[in-house]
């Protein structure tokens, strides 16, 4: 099967700058965690990436340890992109990052310069490219000074690896002093990549307005909530799903009583504006201009397809966002949130 993509690929597709920077990113980017590793035909990860990039899906974003195994979503992309991709290397955003276990020994996760750098050559080979387009800290290493994991990142760039900067998942308190140095060095943060959706708000309690300070970029992960917020639990787990699939960080834990109680209200706000839930979810992100794209994962085509028609309803009414905003999870979030960090 030869690949030709679409030529009304940007026809409809809305493009944001990334906090106060020049880049552009599509508002629906996909994201490559789950389903693009190793038990994933690559049949079937080639029809997904076509559909995104024909739907003007231009930003793919993946890790050095997104698999199965690990390392195999990076291995599994370059493959796609070299046979089909090749010549439209210019219209694409392909992120990678750096911060959990990769490799044994002392140097094979957290936030040295020794693991960032060798990291991303890694990465580099994988996906068998000259540069990654961001290159990110995929998490704050306490023990490591924030200079060092900075350091690091600035030198990617400097040596061309890297055309941006991002982290992922600090906190309000360390973006600033991350954000201070990376000016200090020249090369601004580009963007910051924290979990967030209608079910966990954490980062409306400061993270958001310091990004909007620092002009920083913001690129929700996990926006439906690792598929929760979808209908496709309301009647029980089918299965194939990730809450089905030993082994995700979908504990199927989070489908109690209440949270399923809370789903079925937002479904029905959501029939209500004439979307499904899933769509409400990921128009609820972009609501905030502060958001530059929402970042999906999926597992077919359809998916992606259902998901970039979201942006066909984009605004809400006052009492929508009333409704929605009894649903957010107090006391799930650091469950939720921790649960989904190794992505
Ligand atoms: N920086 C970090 O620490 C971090 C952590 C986690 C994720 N991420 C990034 O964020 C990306 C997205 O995370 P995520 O996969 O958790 O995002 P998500 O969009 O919240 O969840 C994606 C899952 O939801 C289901 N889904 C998607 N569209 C659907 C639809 N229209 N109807 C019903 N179900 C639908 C699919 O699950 P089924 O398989 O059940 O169909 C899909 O795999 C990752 O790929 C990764 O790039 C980063």
């Amino acid at each position: 099967m030869n690949y030709t993509p679409s030529t009304q690929r940007y026809d409809s597709m809305k493009y944001n700058h990334t906090g106060s920077r020049g880049l552009k990113l599509p508002a629906i980017s996909l994201g490559l965690w789950h389903n693009f590793g190793n038990t994933t035909s690559l049949d079937s990860q080639r029809e997904m990436i076509h559909t995104a990039f024909d739907l003007g899906i231009t930003h793919f974003d993946l890790a050095n340890n997104y698999g199965p195994p690990p390392g195999s979503a990076e291995e599994n992309f370059g493959t796609i992109l070299h046979r089909d991709l090749r010549t439209h290397r210019d219209e694409l955003i392909i992120s990678s990052k750096a911060g959990y276990h990769m490799w044994p020994g002392p140097y094979g996760e957290w936030g040295s310069r020794k693991y960032l750098l060798s990291s991303l050559d890694q990465s580099l080979k994988r996906l068998k490219l000259d540069y990654v387009d961001i290159f990110y800290s995929h998490r704050l290493d306490p023990n490591t000074p924030l200079e060092e994991t900075m350091g690091a990142l600035d030198t990617a760039v400097r040596q061309g690896k890297a055309l941006y900067a991002g982290i992922s998942s600090y906190s309000g308190k360390k973006t600033i002093e991350a954000s201070a140095v990376m000016k200090s060095l020249g090369t601004p943060i580009l963007i910051h990549q924290p979990s967030y959706s209608m079910l966990n708000r954490w980062i409306e309690k400061d993270l958001l307005s310091v990004l909007e300070q620092e002009g920083i970029g913001c690129i929700p992960f996990s926006p439906l909530a690792q598929g929760m917020l979808s209908d496709k639990y309301l009647q029980g787990v089918p299965s194939g799903s990730r809450a089905a699939t030993p082994g995700t960080a979908f504990k199927q834990d989070f489908l109690t009583p209440e949270n399923l109680a809370h789903i079925q209200d937002l479904n029905t706000i959501a029939q209500e504006r004439g979307q499904s839930l899933a769509q409400m979810a990921l128009a609820w992100v972009l609501r905030d201009p502060r958001i530059t794209t929402a970042l999906i994962g999926a597992s077919s085509p359809a998916q992606i397809k259902e998901n970039v028609a979201a942006l066909n309803n984009l605004s809400f009414t006052k009492e929508e966002l009333k409704r929605i905003d009894v649903h957010a999870l107090d006391a799930g979030i650091n469950l939720w949130a921790q649960s989904s960090q190794a992505g």
